[in-house]
């Protein structure tokens, strides 16, 4: 006696569809499990039996053999379990063996009670079933909401072995889950605004510029002057997540195992401040069953380094690949596995250890030498991964205990970011794969950035008196441009040159 159901594994964050096959055959009892499976799945032969038995069902009699095809893919962890016993009980006869399960894929772990339990990567799985022209997917009920992000696909929400084999016989059947609200619904609401931002005035506006263009951005200033608060409040000044750009964020939290349960879709932009302690796999991703790190997990959205310094230079290294190619692609035995990982990276430091270094009122008790040590921290490729740097100042008292009535809100500068990137979207149409101004390379900024007669003698004074490299250059030509865009204006005008040279002023005060 044969029989084929369906379940899916994951591959980094792809999802790919399983059949598994069972047979049971007229012999000795044995219980026999192949396909390339790891160490969860084999285990799964313990699982499936004990939940078969504590569901009061017979297991049968004879020599079981189930095979994951195909059959050179490595198998992970537990999702197969559900299947495997689903067609141990159609081959055995609890599930009438002419009753036709294709189209139908079963994802989930079993505990020795027979209950399904959640598993991780279920959105990958579903999407991965769509695909494959599957019709209905069946998920541990916790994983129930973060299926029916799918459109397209039945989900059923399966509490144990007993519910789903009472639904396939259709002796108490179940209702598909349908998803609290569609994503287009789901508002997205922040748990806080730019508005709360005192003073800064300076700092907030290279904040805009650096959303608008997407660029990397740096902020240096004392204890206390509101630099986690402005990384914090990034994400609410970006444009909102699309769909699209949802589904794929959520995928990485799916497989890292992050997503609250549930919830469906995340629908506002990530915001991940991992701590300087953090390993460079932490960050990176990486593992023997590799999982997304840190910068994966800020996809679409905000990576934080607070006190950038302190990072070991092993570990800011290893974000230098990252940071240039988008994605972080993990080599092992058995295959490669690619996670995107597409963020904006804001770092803060203190300008010295003890933080006061140029304060105007308290004193810096670091030794000069110190204070260019800790600065020297940070490696040469690191900062030429960053466009925009920018000091804060102490506030003064006015600015701590001014009321902020006029500060604008998260809301009317996400405006001008959105209307600033669509702007340059439009430049850069012949240029899909380019999605904000810090992504130009130098054939797209020769192309898509002119500079005014003006504009263009500024740049070439700041290049001889600031002894500008080239890559400092580009990287001042890149702001300018999204500077501009702001205004929506085609030329890079002598003001917006301007205005750049003044986001890399601590290259000169502190670097060169
Ligand atoms: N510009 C500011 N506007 C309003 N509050 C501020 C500002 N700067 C600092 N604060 C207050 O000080 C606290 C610490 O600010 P934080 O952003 O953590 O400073 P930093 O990261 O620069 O050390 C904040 O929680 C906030 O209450
Ligand atoms: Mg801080």
């Amino acid at each position: 006696m044969f029989s084929a159901v369906y379940s899916a594994g994951i591959t980094g964050v792809e999802g790919f569809p399983v059949t598994v096959e069972c047979n049971l055959r007229d012999k000795l009892q044995g219980f026999e499990l192949v396909g390339l499976p790891d160490l969860a799945v084999r285990e799964a032969k313990e699982r499936v039996w004990t939940a078969c038995s504590n569901s009061g069902f017979p297991f049968p009699f004879g020599h079981i053999s189930v095979n994951l095809a195909p059959a050179d893919r490595k198998k992970e962890g537990t999702a197969f379990d559900a299947a495997i016993l689903t067609g141990i009980l159609q081959v055995g006869g609890v599930i009438p063996k002419n009753l036709d399960l294709s189209g139908k894929c079963f994802i989930g772990e079993l505990s020795l009670s027979g209950d399904w339990r959640s598993v991780r990567g279920v959105l990958c799985m579903v999407v991965a079933a769509k695909e494959a022209g599957f019709r209905e997917v069946y998920v541990p009920a916790d994983n129930a909401a973060e299926a029916a992000a799918v459109e397209g696909i039945d989900v059923y929400a399966i509490p144990n072995m007993r519910a789903l084999v009472k639904h396939l016989t259709g002796q108490e059947r179940l209702m598909p889950h349908t998803p609290a609200k569609n994503f287009s619904e789901l508002p997205a609401v922040y748990a806080n605004d730019f508005s709360d931002v005192r003073g800064q005035a300076l700092a907030k506006r290279a904040m805009e510029i650096a959303a608008a263009g997407g660029h990397n951005i740096l902020l240096i200033g004392p204890p206390g002057t509101g630099k986690s608060m402005l990384a914090k409040r990034l994400p609410t000044i970006l444009p909102p997540l699309t769909f699209s750009e949802a589904i794929e964020t959520t995928k990485i939290h799916s497989v890292a195992g992050t997503l609250p349960t549930g919830v469906s879709l995340l629908n506002i932009r990530p915001f991940r401040s991992p701590h300087h302690t953090m390993s460079a796999v932490s960050l990176v991703g990486g593992g023997v069953n590799p999982m997304p790190g840190e910068v994966s997990l800020a996809h679409n959205g905000v990576l934080f380094l607070d006190e950038l310094p302190e990072f070991p230079k092993q570990v800011t290294d290893s974000l230098r690949q990252p940071l240039e190619d988008r994605r972080v692609t993990i080599t092992r035995a058995n295959g490669r596995v690619t996670f995107p990982c597409s963020f904006m990276l804001v770092a803060a430091m203190n300008p010295c250890r003890c933080g006061y270094f140029g304060h105007p009122t308290r004193p810096c008790t670091c030794k000069p030498a110190d204070v260019k040590r800790y600065i020297n921290n940070i490696s040469g490729p690191m900062l030429d991964r960053i466009d925009i740097q920018i000091e804060l100042p102490s506030l003064s008292f006015s600015e701590i205990s001014s009321k902020n009535a006029a500060a604008e809100t998260s809301e009317v500068i996400r405006g001008r970011v959105i209307a600033a990137r669509q702007f340059a979207r439009e430049r850069m149409a012949s240029r899909p794969d380019l999605f904000c101004n810090a992504q130009m390379d130098p054939a797209a900024m020769r192309e898509f950035c002119t500079v005014s007669p003006s504009a263009s003698s500024l740049l070439n004074a700041a290049y001889d008196k600031l002894g500008l490299s080239a890559r400092g250059y580009d990287r001042i030509l890149r702001v300018a441009r999204t500077i501009a865009d702001l205004q929506e204006s085609r030329l890079i005008e002598e003001m917006h040159v301007a205005e750049a040279i003044q986001l890399r002023s601590l290259d000169r005060k502190y670097w060169e």
